[in-house]
C-alpha cells in the first residue's frame, strides 16, 4: 500500500484509513439534536423573558443555555432526548482506563502544551479550511479576545482530565463538556440562520455546515492523537501503547459527549489511520488561514512570563509541522539560536520523560505537581481568566463581521534573550547537552586511540 508525506511526518495507508468518498459526505452531517436543542432552549429563553410573541431574535445569546438544559429537559421530548444521551455511559467506556488516559496530560505536559501550541493551534488548526472560515466570523480569534479563548480551550482540557468524577456525568469536565457542544451548536445554528437571508454570508456547499461532523472528528485528533504520533515523537517522548489506548478512549468518551462519532476512536490502529486521513484529505492552507496562523503567533509571542519569542515559537512550529506547512501560513525563518533553543526544549522534555519511567515515585510527582499547578496558574489565575468559565455563547456571528490579520495588543517587547526565562532555561540546557554530547564523543575518541597506540 501506498506511503504518504504530510509536513515531518510519513505514514503508510492501509484499509482502515478513510478514502475522500467516505469523509467529504460527512462535511454535511452535523449534531442535529444539539442543534434542534438550542433552538427549544432559545424559544424556552424567550418566553421566560415574556418574549414569547416576538418573532425569534437573531441573537440568541445572554443566556445559561445549559441551565435551562438542567432545568427544562424534563418537560421537552428533543431536550430530554439531549440530556438523555450525555448523561448514559456508553458500555465502551471503561472507568479505569480513562483514569490512567487522564494522567496521560500531565505526565508530558511540557511537552504535550508545547505541542498542543505549535503543532495543534498554530499548524493543523489553522490549516483547516472549513474551521477557519467560522473561526473568523465568531470573532473569537482576534487577539483582543484570542488569549482568553485559549485559556477557555485549556480549562476545558484541565477539567476533562482533572479526575474520574470531573469526566462522569454531572461532574465539572462533563458539564463544560455539554456547555461545548451547546456553545458549538449556537455558532452552527447563528451562522446557519445568516445563511438564510444571505446565502452568500458562508459558502455552506464548499465548507459543509459550521462545526459539522468531519471538522469534529478532524478536532479529536488533533486534540488526542497529535501528541502520540505528531508531537511527542518529535521531542524525542515515546507515549507507550497503553498510554496510546487510555488517553484516545479518554477522547473518544469526550467526543461522544459532544457528538462525534466515536467508532473512528475505537482503537488506537483505527485512531491513527483516522488522524493520518485528516492529514491528508484535510490541509490546505487558505488566505483565512493565514490570519488565523497569525493572530495566533501575535497573541502568545513576548507574554509574561515566560515571554516567548517569535523566533522560539516559529522553530518550534517548523520541527512540528514541517517547513511548507509554515511556509504556506507565512511563518518566518529563525535563526541557529532560535533552533537551539528548542533543542533545549527537546532534550528538558526527553530527559524528564526518562526520570519519570526509571526512577520511582518520579512519575507520581510530576503527574501530581502539574495536576495542582496548571489549573490555579491558567484558570485561577488573577491575571487572565479569573476563575472558571461557563463557556458563554460571547462571540456571535454577525453579518459584516470578519476578524482580519491583527497586531498584539501588548506593548513591543524592547528586552533581549536574558529577559525571556523559558528559551534561556532552554539555552542552558542545549549548553550542557553539547557538553555532554562533546565529552562522550571525546572519550570514545580517547578510548579508540589508546586501543590503537
Ligand atoms: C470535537 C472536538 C472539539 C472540542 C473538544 C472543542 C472544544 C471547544 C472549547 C473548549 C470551546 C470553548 C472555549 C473556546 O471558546 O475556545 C470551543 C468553542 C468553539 N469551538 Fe470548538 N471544539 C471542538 C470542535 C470544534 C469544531 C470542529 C469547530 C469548527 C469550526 C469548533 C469551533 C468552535 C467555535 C466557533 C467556538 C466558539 C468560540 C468563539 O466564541 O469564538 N470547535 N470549542
Amino acid at each position: 500500500m501506498a506511503f504518504h508525506r504530510v509536513g515531518n511526518y510519513t505514514f503508510q495507508w492501509t484499509d482502515l484509513h478513510l478514502p475522500r468518498e467516505k469523509t467529504d459526505p460527512l462535511r454535511h452531517e452535523y449534531d442535529t439534536l444539539g442543534h434542534n436543542a438550542v433552538k427549544r432552549l432559545q424559544q424556552i429563553a424567550r418566553q421566560r423573558k415574556g418574549e414569547a410573541s416576538v418573532k425569534p431574535t437573531l441573537c440568541p445569546g445572554g443566556f445559561d443555555m445549559y441551565a435551562v438544559l438542567r432545568d427544562y429537559h424534563d418537560q421537552d421530548d428533543v431536550l430530554n432526548r439531549l440530556w438523555n444521551e450525555v448523561h448514559t455511559v456508553p458500555d465502551w467506556v471503561d472507568w479505569a482506563q480513562i483514569e490512567r488516559g487522564q494522567k496521560f496530560f500531565y505526565r508530558y505536559a511540557p511537552a504535550n502544551l508545547m505541542g498542543f501550541m505549535l503543532q495543534a493551534f498554530v499548524g493543523e488548526n489553522s490549516s483547516v479550511p472549513g474551521v477557519v472560515e467560522v473561526l473568523v466570523r465568531t470573532g473569537g480569534f482576534s487577539t483582543k479576545v484570542l488569549l482568553r479563548r485559549l485559556l477557555e480551550t485549556f480549562q476545558h482540557l484541565l477539567q476533562v482530565t482533572a479526575n474520574l468524577e470531573s469526566i462522569q456525568p454531572g461532574g465539572q469536565g462533563h458539564t463544560t463538556t455539554v456547555r461545548v457542544r451547546l456553545l458549538h451548536a449556537a455558532v452552527r445554528e447563528r451562522i446557519l440562520r445568516l445563511v438564510k437571508s444571505r446565502p452568500d454570508y458562508f459558502d455552506v456547499a464548499k465548507f459543509g455546515v459550521p462545526v459539522n461532523v468531519l471538522d469534529s472528528i478532524h478536532s479529536i485528533c488533533v486534540y488526542s492523537c497529535g501528541h502520540m504520533w505528531l508531537q511527542l515523537p518529535q521531542m524525542g517522548v515515546f507515549p507507550t501503547e497503553q498510554e496510546k489506548t487510555d488517553y484516545i478512549a479518554l477522547f473518544r468518551y469526550v467526543g461522544y459527549l459532544l457528538a462525534t462519532p466515536h467508532e473512528y476512536f475505537s482503537s488506537v490502529a483505527q485512531a491513527k489511520a483516522t488522524m493520518e486521513s485528516m492529514l491528508l484529505h484535510e490541509l490546505q492552507v487558505t488566505e483565512t488561514s493565514r490570519i488565523v496562523g497569525h493572530n495566533m503567533i501575535e497573541c502568545i509571542k513576548d507574554r509574561a512570563p515566560l515571554r516567548v519569542s517569535v523566533g522560539f515559537i516559529e522553530a518550534g512550529s517548523r520541527i512540528l509541522n514541517g517547513d511548507e506547512l509554515c511556509d504556506s501560513l507565512g511563518l518566518g525563518k529563525p535563526g541557529f539560536l532560535a533552533y537551539g533553543c528548542w533543542r533545549g526544549h527537546c532534550w528538558f522534555v526527553q530527559s524528564l520523560a526518562l526520570v519519570q519511567r526509571w526512577v520511582p515515585g518520579a512519575d507520581e510527582a510530576v503527574v501530581r505537581y502539574f495536576r495542582n499547578t496548571l489549573y490555579e496558574t491558567l484558570v485561577n489565575s488573577k491575571r487572565e481568566l479569573r476563575g472558571r468559565s461557563e463557556m458563554d455563547f460571547r462571540h456571535v456571528p454577525q453579518m459584516g463581521k470578519r476578524i482580519g490579520k491583527e497586531g498584539s495588543e501588548l506593548p513591543k517587547f524592547t528586552g533581549s534573550l536574558v529577559d525571556r526565562p523559558l528559551e534561556m532555561f532552554y539555552l542552558a540546557v542545549f549548553g550542557l547537552g553539547c557538553v555532554l554530547w562533546l565529552g562522550v564523543v571525546g572519550a570514545i575518541l580517547r578510548m579508540h586511540l589508546l586501543m590503537l597506540s
